[in-house]
């Protein structure tokens, strides 16, 4: 690991300070993403503080960067994975079966048979995915997604409950999916549900929390439910952090006493490297129209596909100045399409050319949504972890 002298404002819980960035800059060139590894550990203290007993299935779609995998494992999380890429990244990281459990829609059945080798519990989205694991003799216990109407989420696109959502096997169909597990000599030993992403509404949350517990009783054979992930931060000012230890302590209510031997797991994501992550960015062209105030950066939509795909609010700073006239700034990224800004009509100090910009709260969902598009490179990663700093980007 490279040593970070001056690493200035650097405390748990935040992203790095702003020398500490501006020296990474410098370092390795823009665009990159930064880590702070400090910021993950302690939210992975939250949630186990909060949620004792629990077991965690971090959803590595979030970051599958090996680096970042390697803190959780350290931390006694497993992983959700939803692919066999993710699959095998998981088990290159070192984590063994029964630290990792799988869902997926949409499978064919030759990755439906790796899934069921590789990991621990999978947990079967569909009536034909169950009668496949039958057919297949893929395991005597199975795990059952289900969609019970609940949805929530930041967008749309990431609600995955209610009849807009392909996920799961809807409670009309439990009967059908008795009887399959009938046929084929099954247990449904598991119940899972995610409800959907970025979810800061408590009160949602544990409504479903509750109707799970509740369907579960249709269930002789059960030992393990699943509430999923969706555990939100907050991204725009006005949004609030949710309040995890009140959430940790209605969860903890709802499950009390509840079956003998049962285990209770959750599958975070975002909860545990959005804020952990920080894409640089430097500014190399203004232009101003009769409605915007344009500030060129040299990344964009390839590197954080958020804003261009679901209008996301992500905090920006300039690094480069804190002073200066604030006025609406519309920061656009390299890639040729209109749609592909990263802030609109932000207030903010007008930026200069060379400045470098800090795109906040970018650690979910950012590198791994990040394509090739326009044939343009991805961004480096890099890992700060208190004064040292290492480059973590995944060769290829
Ligand atoms: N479990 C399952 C089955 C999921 O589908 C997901 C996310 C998670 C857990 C983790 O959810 P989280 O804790 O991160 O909210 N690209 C979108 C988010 C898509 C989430 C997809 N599934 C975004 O950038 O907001």
């Amino acid at each position: 690991m490279d040593i970070i002298t001056d690493f200035g404002s650097v405390v748990p819980g935040s992203s790095p300070g702003g020398s500490t960035m501006r020296e990474i800059a410098k370092r390795y060139g823009t665009p990159l993403y930064v880590y702070d590894a400090r910021v993950i550990r302690q939210r992975a203290q939250e949630l186990k503080e909060h949620f004792k007993g629990a077991e965690f299935h971090y959803a590595m779609k979030a970051n599958s960067n090996a680096a970042i995998l390697a803190i959780l494992k350290k931390e006694g999380f497993g992983v959700e994975a939803v692919s066999p890429g993710e699959l095998e990244r998981a088990m290159e990281v070192g984590f063994s079966k029964e630290k990792i459990s799988f869902t997926c829609a949409s499978l064919t059945e030759e990755e439906l048979v790796f899934a069921s080798k590789s990991a621990g519990r999978v947990h079967l989205d569909s009536l034909h995915q169950l009668e496949v694991w039958g057919k297949k003799k893929l395991g005597g216990e199975v795990s059952l997604r289900l969609n019970q109407g609940i949805g929530s989420g930041h967008h749309e696109h990431v609600i995955t409950g209610g009849p807009g959502s392909k996920f799961g096997i809807t409670l009309k169909d439990l009967p059908k999916a008795h009887e399959i597990a009938a046929q084929y000599n099954l247990r449904i030993a598991g119940l899972q549900q995610h409800i959907g992403s970025n979810v800061l509404d408590a009160g949602v949350f544990m409504k479903a929390v509750k109707t799970l517990l509740k369907t579960s009783e249709g269930f002789p054979d059960i030992r393990h439910i699943d509430f999923g992930g969706g555990f939100g931060v907050p991204y725009s000012p006005k949004e609030k952090r949710l309040n995890l230890k009140r959430l940790g302590a209605e969860w903890k209510k709802a499950v009390k006493g509840f079956g003998n031997g049962v285990t209770f797991a959750f599958e975070p994501g975002r909860y545990l490297v959005a804020e952990a992550g920080t894409l640089l960015v430097s500014v190399v062209d203004r232009k101003e129209t009769s409605k915007h105030m344009f500030i060129g950066v040299n990344s964009g939509m390839n590197h954080l596909l958020r804003p261009a795909l679901y209008g996301s609010y992500h905090p920006i700073k300039n690094l480069s100045r804190t002073g200066g006239v604030r006025k609406d700034i519309t920061i656009a990224g390299n890639i040729c399409e209109s749609g592909d800004l990263l802030a609109l009509n932000r207030k903010m100090a007008l930026p200069a050319i060379g400045d470098i910009l800090a795109i906040q709260n970018a650690g979910a969902y950012g590198m791994t949504m990040a394509s090739r598009y326009n044939l343009r490179e991805l961004p480096k990663e890099i890992l700060v972890d208190g004064t040292k700093a290492k480059n973590v980007s995944t060769p290829g």
